[in-house]
């Protein structure tokens, strides 16, 4: 129980090499219990995206440890870190990244599908707090980006990830519906013991979070 669903350890990341080269991430440690959320800020190009991409395993770490759920998800090879992911972690992208052949209920069931974790009435129930009842048939090209976007964040929380890793998931939605989304993530968290890392650029909406942590210049600063 006292260990955390994810301990981040001194993770470097450098993206091209030779003149090309542009160091992102200088020695990032981060840790959160299960439970726990915590907001991530920076400013834009400051590496959140490449950070949370690292923990779910879709891109290398030059260097550094990154565990999630006593794995090392720093130690697998591609298959490892996706069969991780799959089990373990749910992002909720930046660009949302819904299946476009798939309507809205199988874009919401579909990761839980995969993780072996199958529940319509949880996806369902899902839908129906994130106010998405009405639009299960249509496809995403129909939907407005607040809409897809809640999309996102219902086929991430269907799954029952002991991790959510979220890039700005209220960054498309107006005041009130992106409070009532995060009011939502934050009594799944409660509810399910699941462990939430958000970026977000609200200062207001950080402050909601259990902790916070800046990146500046490649290093976390508080
Ligand atoms: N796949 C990639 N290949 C090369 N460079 C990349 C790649 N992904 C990100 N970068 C670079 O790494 C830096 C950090 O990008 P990143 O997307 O992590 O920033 P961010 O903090 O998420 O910004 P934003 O707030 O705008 O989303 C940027 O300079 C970007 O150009
Ligand atoms: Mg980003």
């Amino acid at each position: 129980m006292g260990l955390p669903v994810l301990s981040v350890e001194n993770v470097t990341k450098t993206w091209g090499s030779g003149a090309e080269a542009h160091t992102v991430l200088r020695g990032v440690d981060l840790s959160l219990k299960a439970g726990a959320s915590l907001a991530l800020t920076g400013e834009s190009g400051s590496g959140k995206s490449t950070l949370l991409h690292l923990i779910a395993g879709l891109d290398h770490a030059d260097g550094g440890q990154i565990t999630i759920d006593g794995q090392r998800m720093t130690a697998l090879d591609d298959a490892g870190r996706a069969a991780l992911r799959r089990s373990t972690v749910g992002v909720v992208f930046q660009q949302f990244n819904l299946i476009p052949s798939l309507n809205v209920f199988d874009n919401i069931a579909f990761q839980a599908r995969l993780a072996g974790r199958a529940d319509a009435p949880w996806a369902a129930s899902l839908a129906r707090r994130l106010g998405l009842e009405d639009h299960l048939r249509k496809f995403p090209e129909q939907l407005s980006g607040g809409q897809q976007q809640r999309v996102a964040i219902a086929r991430t929380l269907a799954a029952r990830p002991r991790l959510v890793l979220a890039d700005e998931p209220t960054g498309n939605l107006d005041e009130d519906t992106g409070e009532r989304v995060l009011d939502l993530m934050l009594g799944l968290v409660g509810e399910t013991g699941t462990a939430l890392l958000m970026v977000t650029h609200s200062p207001r909406l950080a402050a909601r979070l259990d902790a916070r942590a800046h990146l500046e210049r490649g290093r976390i600063t508080g």
